[in-house]
């Protein structure tokens, strides 16, 4: 039997409304990611692709249509419930990387596992771990400003891999880094989707990542212009 996709929707749509204005941000979107999957969403301004990205993990609700992660339907699941699938299965890593300035580096990776009960000791060694991975040590101390933007977007995925997610989702991973940086962060994409079969979903606008990326999908005013194209 074909294993289970990590996520799939099925005509998902989202709908703003402020005042009498409406926005169909997404509309009638089907898609299936699996384990260990690179997805490039990609897409003019506008088109959608935050709008999916929160969907997706669960960090808001669509108008309608549903999504299934690993099988089970967070689309219309209560906040409680939602929340704690959330932290134990998806990492976000946002735009603008979130980072909490009043925190140290390892502080802010260390956060979200304050909240799964880890022991001191666990933290600290998966930290340590993290930091390694991302190519951050020595720098634990830093404060986010006292860092520069590839520094803390790798602070970003460090910290949204501490609680071992199955998918990450991250939002222009690469829009405010040069060509070399942009390169070294996918390539670490890359290693930790080999090492440890993590699904990855990246909206991005640069289209050396789209053009290098095995599966992605072209947004266009909320819809698939063009289906997902896999050449795995
Ligand atoms: N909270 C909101 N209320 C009303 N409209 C919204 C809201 N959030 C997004 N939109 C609208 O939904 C559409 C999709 O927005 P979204 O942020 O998903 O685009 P995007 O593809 O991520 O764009 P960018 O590349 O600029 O980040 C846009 O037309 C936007 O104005
Ligand atoms: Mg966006």
């Amino acid at each position: 039997m074909a294993e289970e996709p990590v996520l799939r929707t099925d005509e998902l749509n989202k709908t703003y409304w402020s005042g009498p204005e409406k926005t169909v941000a997404l509309d009638g979107i089907n898609l299936e990611i699996r384990k260990g999957e690179l997805l490039a969403v990609y897409g003019p301004s506008g088109s959608g692709k935050t709008t999916l990205l929160f969907l997706l993990g669960g960090f808001d609700k669509p108008t309608s249509g549903r999504i299934l992660l690993d099988g089970i339907e967070i689309s219309n699941m209560d906040e409680y419930r939602l929340s704690r699938i959330r932290r134990s299965n998806v990492g976000f890593v946002f735009q603008n990387y979130n980072l909490v300035e009043d925190l140290s580096v390892q502080e802010n990776v260390s956060l979200t596992m304050m909240f799964e009960g880890k022991t001191e000791k666990e933290m600290k060694e998966r930290t340590a771990e993290l930091l390694d991975k991302v190519g951050l040590v020595g720098k634990e101390r830093h404060r986010p400003s006292q860092l520069s933007a590839g520094e803390q977007q790798r602070v970003a995925i460090a910290r949204a891999l501490a609680n071992r997610p199955r998918l990450v989702l991250m939002d222009e991973p690469t829009g405010n880094l040069d060509q070399d940086n942009s390169r070294a962060i996918m390539q670490l994409v890359t290693n930790i989707i080999r090492a440890d079969g993590v699904t990855f979903i990246i909206a991005t606008h640069n289209l050396e990542i789209v053009q290098e990326t095995p599966s992605r999908l072209f947004l266009k005013a909320g819809q698939i212009a063009t289906d997902l194209i896999s050449h795995s």
